[in-house]
């Protein structure tokens, strides 16, 4: 494929050219800018008509068969309606935004990596740029130019259903991750890469006993001390857009807070691209949707990302700055930034998106760059037990594959693959390879049996056990001693009150059938190597005890031969814990005793 075809425009040649755009739109085009509307409820006619800034697709929102083909021709379809000059309007070509957060997860055979929790684990910042250009290219492959990514959370409270998206609960292993992940994905800022999105702004993963969407409750020193630095990192390599997150900091709403957004991020720290609110976020602000988009836009956020109804919001934006609410002066600064995202990165200039030189490349989902999501899988492997030279297997053992994950791509990919909170069995994730898969491949005598009933030890010698937590995204992933939150949230903050997983981080208690399955094949005396699928460390004394090893394998992606690769010792572990391992149920704060530190990591040497 090519290299970047565009010229990379200064700074002054930047400016004017937004002040030329602004100069010429009319308020209803200024308008329609700040205004992102999702997939299935906006319409090329829509784009054309109210000038729509941007679109988005939230997880599991695909179009036609979800092929790389129908993306392209709906992002070609809007793309036309925005550059539209007919009756004197002016042309702005949108942004359509995903969660790649892992991969293109979204579309049918797209590379699906490890989660960042498992790339904090391989601690090679390298790793994460290489993978952030194959996400892009494969977002490009679809004719899409924006990324909602990286997460820079740092994840204070394993309880929180977004752990798995921290790379770490170490700053400055997540900071040096995002400058990678950022450049990674920007490449030059032309055609050659996307857009990618610093989030979630500030403190998301601060909150008081890690719900999700709740209340950090730390001092501006904590939160500069632990949550700022990553966000540094990804300013330093010139991140163009920020997104808000909806938690709050010490009883108000990040969404509707001037000093972080305005003051801090934009004037202290410079940032010059654009803040797009989350998932109606703006809604949780204030009782009244006109009274939230007031708060919001005058506090800093330039662009509402609308989970349906973009219309209502439109209105309410239209109604506040009639009112005079919200100034004149804030619109035309948001629509300055916006416009000069979309100068900066070329778009103004690129060609339709099936015309750009990666749409529809063969390389998507290309063996690769599933070589690259194998090696990812395989360098986030860390070994916390190993007993009784157990490992490496041998290709010609007899093994027994069992537990409920043993043959489920799905569950190796989690949340935001496929469907937001992730799906089941094989299908959904074409040209992925399960656990079983790949051991069949290279064992012969291997044999499936889920439940490990058909384990026997006259004709098994070693049992490999594949257990964890079933797919979750976001509050839904929760762990919650107190169930749902029924009280609300201190000073009355919303929340989006998902059902949460749990309450107990003790996997036992969760899924008894895992522990039932090990225990099982133990007491037949077949020796067990347990590998556990989680979103986030979990209280597992009993499974460690009844294993004669044990891999935590956090959530792999697509590329199951990744396990493979190191249980059969063609490479070693390399792997290292991202985050302590707790040995007991930890404090609201996050604080547990480790029954792992941090860095902690078994190798076969
Ligand atoms: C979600 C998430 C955010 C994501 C957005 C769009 O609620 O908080 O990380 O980018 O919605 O899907």
């Amino acid at each position: 494929m090519s290299a970047p075809t565009l010229p990379q425009p200064s700074a002054a040649q930047v400016e004017a050219r937004v002040d030329t755009l602004l100069g010429r739109m009319r308020l209803a085009e200024k308008l329609g800018q700040m205004i992102m509307g999702e997939r299935a409820s906006t319409t090329p006619e829509d784009v054309r008509a109210y000038h729509l800034g941007a679109v988005l697709s939230g997880s599991g929102s695909v179009p036609g068969e979800n092929r790389p083909a129908d993306w392209v021709a709906l992002n070609d379809a809007l793309w036309v309606a925005s550059t539209d000059e007919a009756d004197g309007r002016t042309p702005v070509p949108l942004m359509y935004a995903v969660d790649a957060v892992h991969g293109h997860a979204n579309v049918r055979g797209a590379t699906i990596f490890p989660h960042q929790i498992g790339l904090g684990a391989t601690r090679d910042p390298q790793l994460v740029a290489r993978i952030a250009r194959i996400v892009a290219r494969e977002i490009l492959a679809t004719g899409l130019d924006w990324n909602f990514a990286p997460t820079l959370a740092v994840a204070r409270h394993v309880y929180w259903g977004r752990t798995y998206e921290s790379f770490s609960d170490d700053p400055s292993l997540v900071a040096t991750f995002a400058e990678h992940f950022v450049h990674g994905i920007q490449g030059t800022l032309r055609d050659d890469g996307v857009l990618a999105c610093a989030k979630h702004w500030i403190g998301d993963g601060a909150t008081f006993q890690g719900i999700d969407q709740g209340d950090a409750q730390v001092t501006e020193a904590e939160l500069q001390r632990t949550h700022l630095p990553p966000y540094l990192a990804a300013l330093r390599a010139n991140v163009q857009t920020v997104m808000v997150s909806f938690n709050s900091w010490n009883g108000t709403k990040c969404h509707a807070h001037p000093y972080l957004l305005t003051e801090v991020l934009k004037g202290r720290l410079g940032f010059s691209g654009l803040v797009v609110s989350d998932w109606d976020g703006v809604d949780q602000v204030a009782e009244g949707l006109d009274a939230a988009i007031v708060l919001s836009v005058n506090a800093g956020v330039d662009m509402i990302m609308c989970a349906a109804d973009w219309r209502r919001r439109l209105d309410g934006l239209q109604r506040a700055v009639e009112r005079g609410e919200i100034p004149l002066a804030r619109i035309d600064d948001a629509v300055r930034r916006i416009l000069r995202v979309k100068v900066r990165s070329g778009l103004v200039d690129r060609a339709r998106p099936s015309a750009r030189p990666w749409a529809l490349s063969e390389t998507f989902g290309s063996a690769a760059h599933r070589a690259v999501a194998r090696e990812a899988a395989r360098r986030s492997l860390v070994l916390l037990k190993h007993e009784g030279a157990t490992l490496p297997l041998q290709r010609t053992q007899r093994i027994v594959v069992a537990g409920k994950h043993a043959d489920d791509v799905s569950h190796q990919c989690g949340g935001f693959s496929a469907a937001w909170q992730g799906t089941h069995g094989n299908e959904a994730i074409e040209g992925g390879t399960s656990i079983w898969q790949a051991i069949r491949a290279i064992a012969p005598a291997a044999t499936l049996s889920v439940d490990g009933s058909a384990a026997d030890p006259a004709a098994h010698d070693v049992a490999v056990v594949v257990i964890g937590e079933l797919p979750y995204a976001e509050g839904m992933g929760d762990i919650r001693p107190g169930g749902r939150i029924t009280p609300p949230l201190p000073g009355g903050l919303r929340t989006a009150n998902l059902e949460p997983y749990g309450s107990t981080l003790e996997l036992a208690t969760r899924h008894p059938e895992d522990l039932a399955v090990i225990s099982a094949l133990r007491a037949k005396g077949i020796p067990v190597v347990t590998v556990l699928l989680s979103g986030r460390p979990l209280l597992v004394d009993r499974e460690l005890a009844a294993s004669q090893a044990f891999v935590a394998a956090w959530l792999p992606g697509s590329e199951g031969a990744g396990i493979t690769d190191v249980l059969f010792g063609d490479h070693d572990f390399e792997g290292t814990l991202p985050f302590p391992w707790p040995a007991a149920a930890p404090s609201p704060d996050g604080v547990a005793p480790a029954r792992f530190p941090r860095g902690f990591g078994r190798t076969y040497r």
